[in-house]
């Protein structure tokens, strides 16, 4: 994290602030200490100001919100959970800008068990999507460890990936209809739930991902799948991220359907889960260098999947690549292992200061990312702390560092850049992304003329400049 002097505080616009007053009500507009909780992102490494927070109830009301800011020309930070891994929903030191906050837009509009579709709103947690669709008998086949707070819109508009991309893709899949409201403040309404639907440039997509640069997402249409009837889930202790690989390929090669979730876990890191998260507990007789956790699912009740498993697992058990292993039981068994899996970033944010690196490689190059990354990083910081983990079935890999020790948090983070440039250049070198599911944000814009240069990078500039040509739009996240 490089360290900036705090800029001084812009006076605040008192006349956009009346107009906002008036038009939202009064307790729809933040200033102050209100504002606080909106300012600080999940990782403490932006501690923004903001001139208020605005939260309108609904799609005019954002629209009308935008439409003043853009008149008195100040920026706007759309902002949903605030889970941001990359800074992107913080606003600058300044206090310049507004933030402006979904979290009141949240009604689910409309769920269609026959179409499968799910209609909500921006601030509907993903959580909260989640359970409108399994009481509607539906999967929202979306999950990651931070659903309880993150947002559609903010999910949306990060294109999370997350715990089963490796079978249904990433949020862009998932998105059939979007509403939006554009930085001339018009209203977007796209919220169509089709599954064929080819006129013109899906503009839905263009919104999916550009982190709140281009629009603001007010709803969005969302593509359900049928529930699992049965669900089976094994944590398996490895001998090399090697062994993970072949044991992934194995279960994709016996039945290429089956896998509904494949995540990696290093020996370090699994150790601060068991450390310092209350009651995490590692179900195996002993550690190992290395875990997986594997979920198979079928849409079939007699499915054959503990079977599989077991066939699997007991080969891999006998030719030494899993060197031991357990099947959950139950429910309970099941969520006490995704557990220690969900609990990687807080088990890693108390231990200290990280250093993320949410990269992406071809599948089959994951071994040679970690071994690597981890060698380069050993030697670039003896006493970092090497705690990679993630989703090995998508190839993207949380190349997380957490600081030695002994180190104080400044010394470690002012030396970010340095620490994500060396495992940059091994993910390059392995044709990798630097940004694999968290975006690019306030943290890696820096990142952009190198990687996506050229025509790229310059089509991205004319898209931006096209559509929010004042910069008024989230300014110093995305683009450099
Ligand atoms: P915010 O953090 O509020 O915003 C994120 C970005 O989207 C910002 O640029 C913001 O300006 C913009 N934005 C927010 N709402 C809107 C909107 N309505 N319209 C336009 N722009 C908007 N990510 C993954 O992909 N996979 C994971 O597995 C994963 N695991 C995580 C685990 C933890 C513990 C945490 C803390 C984060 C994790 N993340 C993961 C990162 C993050 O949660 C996701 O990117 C999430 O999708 C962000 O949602 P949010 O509502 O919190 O968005
Ligand atoms: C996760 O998959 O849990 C998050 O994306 C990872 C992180 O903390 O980097
Ligand atoms: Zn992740």
């Amino acid at each position: 994290m490089q360290q900036h002097a705090i800029p001084p505080l812009r006076p605040p616009d008192t006349a956009l602030l009346a107009a906002l007053r008036e038009r939202l009500g009064e307790a729809a507009v933040l200033t102050g200490r209100d504002t606080d909780g909106y300012c600080e992102d999940w990782r403490g490494l932006y501690h923004g100001r903001a001139m208020a927070v605005v939260r309108p109830a609904d799609t005019e009301a954002v629209a009308d919100a935008v439409r003043l800011c853009v008149q008195h020309r100040v920026a706007i930070v759309p902002q949903g959970g605030n889970t941001s891994m990359v800074g992107g929903a913080s606003p600058h030191e300044d206090g310049s800008e507004i933030v402006l906050s979904l979290s009141r837009l949240t009604r689910v509009r409309g769920i269609d068990a026959i179409d499968m579709t799910l209609s909500v709103e921006a601030g509907v947690t993903l959580k909260a999507a989640q359970d409108a669709a399994r009481e509607a008998g539906c999967l929202l086949p979306l999950s990651i460890s931070a659903e309880g707070s993150a947002q559609i819109g903010g999910v949306l508009a990060t294109n999370a990936g997350g715990n089963n991309t490796v079978r249904y893709g990433n949020a862009r899949e998932l998105v059939l209809g979007i509403e939006a409201v554009l930085p001339n403040g018009s209203v977007l309404s796209g919220m169509r739930r089709l599954r064929k639907d080819n006129t013109g440039y899906a503009l839905r997509h263009l919104l999916v991902g550009s982190e709140g640069t281009l629009g603001i997402i007010t709803a969005a249409v969302l593509q359900l799948a049928p529930r699992p009837h049965s669900l089976e889930v094994a944590l398996c202790g490895v001998a090399s991220p090697e062994a993970a690989l072949a044991l992934f390929t194995e279960f994709r090669r016996r039945d290429p359907s089956a896998i509904q979730a494949y995540e990696f876990m290093s020996g370090t890191g699994m150790a601060l889960v068991t450390g310092l998260i209350e009651g995490a507990s590692l179900p195996l007789e002993g550690t190992a260098p290395h875990y997986v956790l594997v979920e198979l699912a079928s849409g079939r009740e007699s499915a054959g999947l503990r079977e599989l498993l077991e066939e699997v697992l007991a080969q891999a058990l006998e030719d030494g690549s899993v060197l031991d292993a357990v099947v959950a039981e139950s429910g309970v068994q099941r969520a006490a292992i995704w557990r220690l899996r969900e609990e990687h970033s807080e088990a890693q944010k108390r231990a200290g200061a990280s250093v993320k690196n949410d990269v992406s490689v071809p599948v089959s190059r994951v071994p040679e990312l970690i071994a690597r990354a981890t060698e380069a990083c050993a030697a670039l910081m003896p006493g970092i702390r090497i705690a990679p983990f993630g989703h090995l079935g998508d190839g993207n890999i949380h190349f997380n560092l957490v600081q030695p020790e002994a180190m104080p948090r400044e010394v470690f983070l002012a030396r970010d850049h340095e620490i994500m440039d060396t495992v940059g250049a091994v993910v390059r070198a392995l044709d990798g992304s630097f940004s694999a599911e968290h975006g690019v944000g306030r943290l890696k814009p820096y990142m952009m003329p190198d990687w996506r240069g050229g025509a790229e990078l310059d089509t991205m500039r004319r898209i931006k400049q096209a559509l929010d040509p004042l910069g008024l739009f989230n300014p110093g996240k995305l683009l450099p």
